[in-house]
């Protein structure tokens, strides 16, 4: 299962969605890989890998030359690993201006690594431009987080439309969630928000509510925090419970070996993906 986690607006939960989803994930022995997609590199950050030598940009501007394989990290956590972003992200567009179907790479270099993955998980910047557009080309879900706060409705109609256009045009298989995040129960606000976007988008809203969380914003969650947070936490609780909501099936062990992967005895769950540490270059 490939998700794009997608809004342009900004700071309304992507990042730490994709972790927590996907650490959330991993502890429940799924393997999943997180790309991250936006130049900010957020998510590599949060993940405690910074400065890496190569990022998921070298395998996007050169398909056929570095596989995707060879840039994929480990992370502490076990089963949970990182295709790092990059600055240079920020010109990803420009980039590929020439290039014919620049929105099929991303599925493009995902396809020889997709079933050595329970979930890949792509985090996307606050744009809806070429990255984005990557994402839904490659996703199975769209996850689209939506603060609870008044503005967080403008701008929804943008997202869903991207989303619609993909549909037609780049994915047809494409499907939507929202997730609702940073409900502050004591602003009355927020509830009306909950109930007006259950309202608008029905079944497709996540029934798992992310509580605002003070340790979160204070951004004191970072590596092995961030991967391992505290159980304590009603933000962590609500991100398990959204991962159990959310939580991919096994890949099938059929669709790894008619990928050529080498066949595993429990797929999904033992052994190490075949993606190598990215090497580090001097
Ligand atoms: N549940 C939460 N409670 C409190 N603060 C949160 C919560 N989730 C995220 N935050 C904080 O809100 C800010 C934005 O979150 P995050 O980075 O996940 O959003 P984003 O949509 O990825 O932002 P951007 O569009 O810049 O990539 C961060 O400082 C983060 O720590
Ligand atoms: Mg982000």
């Amino acid at each position: 299962m490939i998700l794009s986690v997608i809004n342009q607006k900004g700071g309304v939960g992507k990042t730490t969605t994709t972790v927590s989803l996907g650490a959330a994930w991993a502890r429940r022995g799924r393997r999943v890989l997180i790309c991250d997609l936006d130049a900010q590199s957020n998510a590599s950050t949060l993940c405690g890998v910074r400065d890496s030598a190569s990022s998921i940009l070298d395998a996007l501007l050169d398909p056929s030359g570095e596989p995707l394989e060879r840039i994929i990290v480990p992370t502490s956590a076990p089963n949970l690993f990182l295709a790092p972003g990059h600055r240079a992200l920020a010109g990803l567009e420009s980039a590929l201006r020439d290039v014919m179907g620049r929105e099929s790479i991303l599925a493009e270099i995902l396809e020889p690594v997709r079933h050595q993955f329970d979930a890949i998980l792509i985090d996307n910047g606050p744009t809806l431009g070429l990255g984005p557009a990557m994402s839904l080309r490659a996703a199975d879900l769209a996850l689209v987080p939506v603060q609870c706060q008044p503005l967080a409705l403008d701008g929804l109609e943008q997202v869903s439309n991207s989303i619609q256009m993909a549909r037609q045009r780049l994915n047809p298989k494409l499907q939507r969630r929202i997730v609702l995040t940073m409900l502050d129960a004591r602003k009355s606000h927020g509830k009306a928000i909950v109930e007006h976007v259950r309202k608008m988008f029905g079944d497709e809203v996540l029934a798992t509510v992310i509580p605002a969380n003070a340790e979160i914003e204070r951004g004191v969650l970072r590596g092995a925090a961030a991967l391992q947070p505290s159980a304590s936490s009603p933000a962590a609780r609500a991100y398990s419970a959204l991962a159990d909501e959310l939580l991919p099936p096994p890949e099938p062990q059929e669709s790894a070996a008619s990928n050529g992967a080498a066949s595993q005895p429990t797929p999904g769950k033992a052994g190490r993906p075949k993606a190598a540490p990215a090497s580090r270059k001097k």
